[in-house]
């Protein structure tokens, strides 16, 4: 059927090279067509590896010349595949390769490698593009010093950027220049990169916690400077950050982040001279969300805590990913509540901190434990894979950091402080794995954490199972905790994790209990996290004038799902008073569900869709309580998001789910119109736009507001959204409301939708939201055409490129992954349409189309129908011609 079987590789199987690399030398004669690079290698035998010849990795290169020690090699001694290179050398301990390599950036679509975008040339090199680029042992622990010479045409390239320090730079015949880099930290080639193109940076000079001076900048295309303060404001927050909560400083001379349009990922690290896309770079308050604004300063501060978790001390090899991955992470995450909580200031902090890790929980909820109960459900720490593109997942990413925060939890601040600085102290300048890292945890700490380490080995979401017993004679309470994890593929056997497990008792009054566990003899802190590290355990908590509710995980304590019987009541109840606000967020999450399953089912069964009043009676409460910060109501008062619900569901159909979230966001709307509207109108506008929590609560609970009374095309509700997109003076108001007439369907989103097109056209990033909004659009009446129609018409727009992933991302990725309701029809089409754009999507860009292909992975959790449709069509996939091992490996671990 397929051209090529993608091997597949075992992190058993590591073996050390016997030849690494010391130094390297590379020259850049940038060409668009043909940029020819010549790479000298200073090659030493290995001592601590069996003996053998250099290897090299190569893909797509044309090699022009090589010879070693600058000799022609000795017959025999090369031999050479598409894509290896093995060279013997005997009896020497040190060899000198010089290796010339043509490659076509302006060929290179796949934006792996050298390529062109706009005009200017960028590199992506992690996981394995520096072999795109030439020759090279490509793999993470082999540490070279990098010199770098670029040289290029200095009308169309002004700007000449490397690793490192720039040490001289200098004009050349022809209208050419050169510049040459010197980095004088040894790296993998993971982490080099260049930039030659027309940009301008803001700049700023910068003092280091021990006084030295750094200079920073952002570097932007022409015209975009003033949408570069907040990516500079966020790397300065982030630098403070790390010198004050981790000690660690920036070690360079200059930092730099490029901005580029055509990217398949967030960013990325490199040494010194990070890339962006530069919808994490760009931002003004005309066109970027109070959302953008966030996830520019957690993309900035992650990509900066990479040069010392990722960069400084790096991996040893891929399968050991989530060790930088996961930890930085954590990172970017304890670094944005803490920003947050900054802002809000001593009242507010433990509200924001909250709202922050209710929306890690989110992402985690709908994008990590769907793939750990599908075909590519996988440890933190893979086992083996076939394309290591296909691993940069939200298992490795947000389960890692769930893993690193685990241990932050049992072992403190504190504790946790201690194993980072002993981590430092042992690994920096090494490629290490995960057993390093939680090995220095465990000595700082004498603590064993060998049980602790299946998180990295074992894969799947546990199950966590909770039953409480109130002793009224006694006044005990009895708490038994129970995990168990379904296998997954490869994985039939699971053993019992180390669980933390945040506790607290609520008593009738809606406050905290005291806890007191038997054998203590006084009562102790109101949460308490409790380790659950067998099958099964019991807790006996004592001294309790009531009977209690039970508020368990608190703060999300663990990555597992939460099994405990509660009633409509009891959920109700803590929706009111749990003091944990993300279980408390959490209850209201719970009850939603309940509901929302309910009325799918009734949808599927042709019953009437009725929503319960006690649960609007209980929603509403929580909309009315003026006690609360708004972002923390706007979070609670949002329904679960649709990915996690069809996970929740047996089987899953995407259409009776859409009706029943049509029917309660319209119900919600319309019982509780006068509520939102009240809520909408007392929440005045805070003068002139700043990106600051405070406002941004404000702002995101008004535009929440405005999609429930649309939803119920409450009259005044959709003047009110008119009103605000046409008087906004920033893109989150103008944005919301432009959202929630498109979400109601009303007919005033028409020429809402019309004239945001034309304020925006020639600002390609802010039409990425005009496409995803469409996209994920959500029909309100059966007789409108499908959003298919739709999303087929705008890939012929003159906007959509489908060579730009953002592009690419916003229309096909918010239409396939992002709205079920409309992806999944029942003749099929949708499915249809999914194959044949995933086949043209491969044959350009692996990398994009395997994201793209995910989104039917979990196809056999559909109806018997909808499977019958699916089905065909990945095969179709996986039979077109020339696919890549990136959308193999995801079409085949699917249908296997
Ligand atoms: N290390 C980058 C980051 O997390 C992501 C690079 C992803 N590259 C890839 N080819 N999947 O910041
Ligand atoms: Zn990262």
């Amino acid at each position: 059927m397929r051209t090529e079987h993608a091997p597949t590789i075992h992190r058993a199987d590591y073996a050390p090279l016997a030849w690494t690399v010391a130094r390297i030398d590379l020259h850049f004669a940038l060409a668009p067509q043909a940029t020819v690079v010549t790479s000298r290698l200073a090659c030493v035998r290995n001592p601590d590896a069996a003996p053998g010849p250099i290897v090299l990795d190569g893909e797509e290169l044309e090699t022009l010349a090589l010879t070693v020690d600058g000799l022609d090699p000795a017959p025999g001694t090369v031999r050479r595949t598409e894509s290896r290179i093995e060279i013997d050398v005997a009896d020497r301990d040190e060899v000198a390769l010089e290796i010339v390599t043509r490659i076509n950036p302006q060929a290179n679509t796949a934006l792996s490698g050298l390529y062109l975008s706009r005009g200017g040339y960028f590199t992506q090199c992690e996981a394995e593009g520096f072999r795109r680029i030439t020759w090279f042992p490509d793999r993470p622990d082999v540490m070279a010093r990098f010199t770098v010479t670029l040289e290029g045409d200095k009308a169309a390239c002004p700007v000449l950027l490397s690793n490192g320090n720039l040490v001289e730079e200098g004009e050349l015949p022809d209208g050419r220049h050169y510049a040459r880099w010197e980095d004088p930290f040894p790296k993998p080639c993971y982490l080099f990169a260049l930039v030659a193109a027309d940009l301008v940076a803001l700049e700023r000079r910068e003092l280091t916690a021990s006084g030295r001076e750094v200079l920073l900048q952002v570097w932007v295309e022409k015209g975009n400077l003033d949408r570069a303060g907040h990516a500079m404001e966020s790397l300065v927050h982030a630098m403070r950050w790390d010198e004050e909560t981790f000690g660690l400083e920036l070690d360079l001379d200059r930092f730099m982040i490029v901005a580029v349009s055509d990217f398949n990922m967030g960013a990325m690290e490199n040494k010194g001279l990070n890339i962006f896309n530069a919808k994490y770079v760009l931002a003004k308050p005309d066109t970027a969300t109070d959302v953008d604004y966030e996830h520019i300063e957690s993309v900035v501060a992650h990509e900066y805590f990479h040069n010392w978790t990722g960069n400084r001390v790096t991996c040893r090899d891929w399968f050991q990913l989530t060790l930088k991955e996961g930890l930085t992470v954590f990172r970017d995450q304890q670094f944005s509540a803490d920003m947050l909580a900054c802002a809000a200031g001593a009242e507010g902090g433990s509200s924001a901190r909250a709202v922050k890790r209710i929306d890690d929980v989110r992402v985690l909820r709908s994008a990590q434990f769907p793939e750990d109960a599908g075909p590519m459900a996988h440890p933190i720490r893979p086992e083996s894979y076939q394309e290591i593109n296909n691993f940069y997942t939200a298992t490795v990413y947000e389960k890692g950091a769930e893993v690193i925060r685990m241990l932050h939890t049992l072992l403190g601040p504190e504790g946790f402080r201690n194993g980072m600085d002993l981590y430092f102290s042992y690994h920096d300048g090494q490629a290490v794995t995960c057993d390093d890292f939680v090995n220095a945890m465990a000595e700082a700490n004498g603590r064993d954490l060998d049980q602790f380490m299946r998180w990295y080995g074992q894969a799947g979401t546990p199950r966590l199972r909770a039953q409480g017993e109130w002793n009224g004679a006694d006044g005990s309470y009895t708490l038994t905790l129970s995990q168990s994890t379904q296998p997954t593929p490869g994985q039939p056997d699971k053993l019992p994790l180390v669980i933390p497990v945040a506790v607290g008792l609520i008593g009738p009054d809606g406050a905290d209990l005291p806890l007191q566990l038997e054998g203590e003899h006084q009562p102790g802190a109101t949460t308490r996290v409790l380790e659950l590290a067998t099958e099964t355990r019991q807790w006996r908590f004592t001294n309790l004038a009531a009977e209690p509710a039970p508020s368990l995980l608190r703060g999300f304590s663990a990555p597992v799902i939460l099994e405990l019987d509660e009633d409509d009541g009891r959920l109700a109840f803590r929706m009111a008073h749990d003091s944990d606000a993300c279980n408390r967020w959490d209850a209201a999450q719970r009850y939603a569900e309940r509901v929302l399953l309910q009325l799918a089912a009734d949808a599927a069964a042709g019953r009437a869709l009725k929503v319960p009043a006690p649960f609007i009676d209980a929603f509403g409460k929580l909309l009315r309580n003026e006690l609360l910060d708004p972002a923390f109501r706007a979070q609670a008062l949002a329904l679960p998001g649709e990915a996690y619900l069809l996970e929740r569901m047996e089987p899953a159909d995407p259409a009776a789910l859409r009706a029943a979230q049509l029917h309660v966001g319209a119900e919600l709307g319309r019982v509780l119109a006068a509520d939102w509207l009240a809520l909408a109108e007392s929440l005045v506008e805070p003068g002139e736009y700043r990106y600051h929590p405070a406002d941004a609560g404000g702002r995101a609970l008004v535009n929440l507001a405005l999609r429930y009374l649309c939803a119920a095309r409450v009259d005044a509700g959709v003047a009110l959204a008119a009103a605000r997109f046409d008087s906004a003076t920033n893109m989150t108001d103008r944005f919301g409301a432009l959202a929630a007439l498109m979400h109601g369907a009303v007919p005033a989103a028409e020429a809402a939708l019309a004239a945001f097109y034309r304020r925006y056209q020639n600002d390609t990033l802010v039409l990425d939201k005009w496409f995803a909004l469409q996209a994920g659009a959500w029909r309100r009446d059966a007789a409108a055409a499908p959003v298919l129609a739709q999303v087929r018409e705008l890939l012929a727009d003159p906007a959509f490129s489908p060579s730009n992933p953002n592009k690419v991302y916003a229309l096909l990725g918010s239409f396939f992954r992002a709205n079920p309701g409309e992806f999944h029809l029942a003749d099929g089409s949708g499915y249809e349409f999914w194959a044949e754009q995933v086949i043209a999507l491969d044959a350009a860009n692996p990398q994009v189309a395997a994201r793209m292909a995910r989104a039917l992975e979990n196809w056999r959790r559909f109806t018997p129908a909808l499977q019958a449709a699916i089905r065909p069509q990945l095969e179709r996939v996986l039979a077109a011609d020339g696919l890549s091992p990136d959308v193999t490996e995801i079409v085949e671990k699917a249908l296997a």
